[in-house]
């Protein structure tokens, strides 16, 4: 891969939940590695904020552990290290009382871009909106970036919308989807809008089936009580497998463009027909040997969540009538895998002797790990016996593709941070993007309330309850098996 790092304008990042676990894992050493890329100008600073009473060293030695534990030992430098962390400092503040607001207010600088970024539980999000506004400290400079989990419903992230409204411009919010980071999933876009070859087929005509799969192999350790209220649907489906869904059926925009890009977004969304129960399987993996099942990792025995979801929904556009596309997600699977297979139909006609084997082709783009492509196609298996068929990939790695001396895939934030800064909010979802989607996955949920039944249970490292296997068997279709290559 070719570093063609620009330098982003100098910039205040405000980190609202700076000692949290998100700014440790992925938030400071983005920053670090875009400041070590030569990304972040050397007069840009982080400010930390959150509730603790520390001081700018102590904020320090907090980012030197994270960066000793979260960036890999051959992107740490001691004197880079040190250089960034002399622009880090710290200002102790709550969002429910007065002190330290002026302090922030005289520490940023009128002609830096100024991001605040909201990495704290949604319910401090409009409080913190309001202090930025009642004490001078929001302008046309300022950009806000909220993490998810973006409302657990339609109403709450109504009212989270409202509340940002109140204060901040829908042009200056970035909610975060840190899926839209990933350079996998931007080149889907790529794939499909700078190819002559894929767009003519990419309708009902050719497609038979979509499956999304987004396996995990971790479970909800150390996260029970939040992942407990929300489950692999709200946590998982309502944006990541979403937000896939979306780049994969989507009209092409007129331009790469924000708000032309979340239109059509929008437009897939709104198309996605009401899910019926028979197409949703739920399930929640049980204990395995030494491994603790879900209810104890979550501590809660009674707990009805699900670890895992399986379903299938159509799309009502001209595009997509009659193609399902069938979504899996879930903890404690076989393997750490996402992956799009858009399965096409098999030629209308063969003139050859089947062997049983279906010959369709089918496009697999992964999304991690091993990033990359491959088309499976139909060929002649060489050598006598006559004209025996098999399909073969033809695969695209992107480490092999783009080369030895190709950089390490950069980490979602870093590219989602230098996009603020840039004011870019193309990767970023829009207010009325995730209502929508929260229009569609609440009556999912309700229902499930309503009836209150167990969800299927799994064992760990398998690809989910049997009834996920039934649901595409019922069709004479399969999930691509998680082990295939
Ligand atoms: C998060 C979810 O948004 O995405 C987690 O809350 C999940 O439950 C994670 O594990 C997956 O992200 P990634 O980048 O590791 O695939």
């Amino acid at each position: 891969m070719v570093s063609r790092t620009i330098p982003v304008d100098t910039f205040d990042l405000i980190l609202f939940g700076a000692t949290g676990d998100l700014a440790a894992r992925k938030i400071l050493p983005s920053l670090y590695r875009r400041f070590l890329a030569g990304q972040m100008p050397e007069d840009a600073r982080v400010i930390g904020a959150a509730r603790s009473e520390l001081d700018d060293e102590g904020f320090r030695e907090i980012v030197r552990d994270a960066l000793g534990e979260f960036v890999s030992p051959s992107k740490r430098d001691g004197d880079t290290i040190e250089k960034f962390l002399a622009q880090c400092s710290y200002i102790p503040i709550d969002a429910k009382e007065e002190a330290g607001w002026d302090a922030l207010k005289e520490r940023i600088r009128d002609d830096a871009i100024k991001a605040f970024y909201f990495s704290v539980g949604p319910s401090i999000f409009g409080p913190l909106a309001e202090r930025l506004r009642s004490h001078g400290i929001a302008g046309p400079k300022c950009r806000l970036v909220v993490e998810k989990p973006f409302g657990t419903d339609l109403e709450t992230a109504r009212k989270l919308n409202d509340n940002l409204a109140e204060s901040f411009d829908e042009a200056q919010i970035y909610r975060i989807d840190h899926f839209l980071g990933k350079e996998t999933v931007q080149n889907l876009m790529a794939v499909r809008f700078a190819n002559v070859l894929f767009e003519p087929l990419w309708n009902e005509r050719y497609i038979d089936h979509v499956q999304i799969t987004v396996s995990e192999t971790v479970g909800v350790t150390g996260r029970g009580s939040y992942y407990d209220r929300s489950g692999a649907m709200r946590d998982m489906v309502q944006n990541h497998l979403m937000q896939l869904l979306c780049l994969t059926a989507m009209e092409p925009p007129n331009r790469y463009d924000a708000d032309m890009l979340r239109d059509e977004k929008l437009k897939v969304i709104r198309a996605l027909d009401p899910v019926s129960k028979e197409d949703v399987v739920r399930g929640q993996y049980k204990a395995s040997g030494e491994q603790p099942s879900y209810v104890q990792d979550a501590e809660n025995p009674d707990s009805r969540t699900e670890s895992f979801v399986a379903l299938k929904v159509g799309i009502s556009n001209w595009r997509w009538k009659h193609v399902p596309f069938y979504l899996r997600t879930g903890k404690r699977m076989s393997r750490r895998l996402s992956e799009i297979v858009i399965q096409f139909k098999e030629t209308s006609h063969s003139i050859f002797e089947r062997d049983g084997l279906s010959k369709a082709n089918s496009l697999t783009i992964r999304l991690q790990p091993d990033e990359g492509m491959d088309l499976s196609v139909t060929i002649k298996e060489p050598g006598p016996g006559g004209m025996r068929l098999v399909n073969v990939p033809l695969d695209m790695t992107f480490a092999d593709a783009l080369g030895p001396d190709g950089e390490e895939i950069p980490d979602a934030y870093e590219r989602l941070i230098m996009d603020v800064i840039r004011g870019n909010q193309t990767l970023f979802m829009r207010g009325d993007e995730v209502e929508a989607a929260w229009a569609w996955t609440d009556p999912i949920i309700e229902e499930w309330e309503a009836r209150g039944d167990r969800p299927a249970s799994y064992s760990q490292g398998t690809s989910g309850p049997e009834e996920a296997l039934a649901l595409m068997h019922r069709d004479n279709r399969r999930w691509r098996d998680l082990e295939e290559e």
